[in-house]
């Protein structure tokens, strides 16, 4: 691995667990809980706290690199030119809130565009999924292996209902017979979770109307390293400045579900 990566990952994982320890211990005290774009929308101190702390440490240590981050205290980044950290500081906050689990720190450094390290740090299950290009992917010590090809028969497949009933985004009868091919559906509140499971193989599809680019820089990293693919609805590259629907599976549950049911 090229020394330099090297380097940055070591000082991500570290600022990733220390950030983790943050958010457990916040748990003895009272959260500032507000909205955001509608009442569903939450956003706590905790968001803020721990997306200043990311970019505190990241502009010390490397004062040439860019921060795209959810609550905007990091730059405006409308670019993908140089060395730019996209981070979600907590992805799926209303499970912060109302559960204290099923949330995780996401974070992808990407170089030019390329996606060279990927985080998600499940930090109630203390599970670190971590990546840097060309190295595999990992869960705290352990080698994740390359992912199998899963007939779409045996395939668990996360889709949140929300796309599944009349909405403003998108015909949503289109999505119903997939829910009727695979064997399972699942929903974890959490697209940072549901990517690292598709990076782990505990899911095997996942699909969603809209994301944002903290969202899945992270995961997007980690599941090209063991095989998988990360695109919109079209099987078109996503851009890592704009929202998009995201379709993410192993090999053959993608190609099928992309040429069977997604395009027209
Ligand atoms: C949200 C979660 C959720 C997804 C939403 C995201 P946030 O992120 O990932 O699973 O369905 O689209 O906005 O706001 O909790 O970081
Ligand atoms: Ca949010
Ligand atoms: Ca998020
Ligand atoms: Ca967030």
């Amino acid at each position: 691995m090229d020394k330099k990566w090297h380097e940055i990952d070591l000082f991500a994982k570290n600022a990733i667990r220390e950030a983790g320890r943050k958010i457990i211990d916040s748990f003895d005290e009272v959260l500032n809980i507000q909205t955001k774009s509608n009442v569903n929308d939450l956003v706590t101190n905790m968001d803020k706290q721990i997306e200043k702390f990311f970019v505190e440490e990241i502009s010390k240590a490397y004062p040439d690199h860019r921060v795209l981050g959810e609550e905007g205290y990091g730059d405006r980044v409308k670019d993908m030119d140089g060395t730019v950290w996209i981070i979600d500081p907590i992805d799926g906050t209303m499970n912060f809130v109302h559960q204290q689990r099923n949330f995780a720190v996401s974070i992808g450094v990407y170089h030019e565009g390329i996606g060279m390290l990927g985080y998600i740090y499940d930090v109630v299950s203390d599970e670190l999924y971590h990546a840097v290009k060309g190295n595999g992917a990992y869960v705290n010590d352990e080698k994740l292996s390359p992912l199998e090809d899963v007939p779409l028969e045996e395939a668990i497949f996360s889709l949140n209902a929300t796309w599944l009933v009349p909405n403003r985004k998108v015909d949503h009868e289109r999505f119903i017979p997939i829910v009727h091919k695979v064997r399972g559906t699942r929903s974890y509140g959490s697209a940072a979770i549901e990517l690292a499971y598709i990076a782990a193989g505990r899911l095997d599809g996942y699909l969603t109307l809209r994301l944002s680019p903290w969202d899945f820089a992270g995961g997007k990293v980690l599941i090209e390293e063991v095989g998988g693919i990360v695109t919109d609805l079209n099987g078109d590259e996503l851009s890592m400045v704009d929202n998009s629907p995201v379709f993410a599976g192993n090999r053959a549950v993608h190609e099928k579900v992309l040429n069977e049911y997604l395009k027209k």
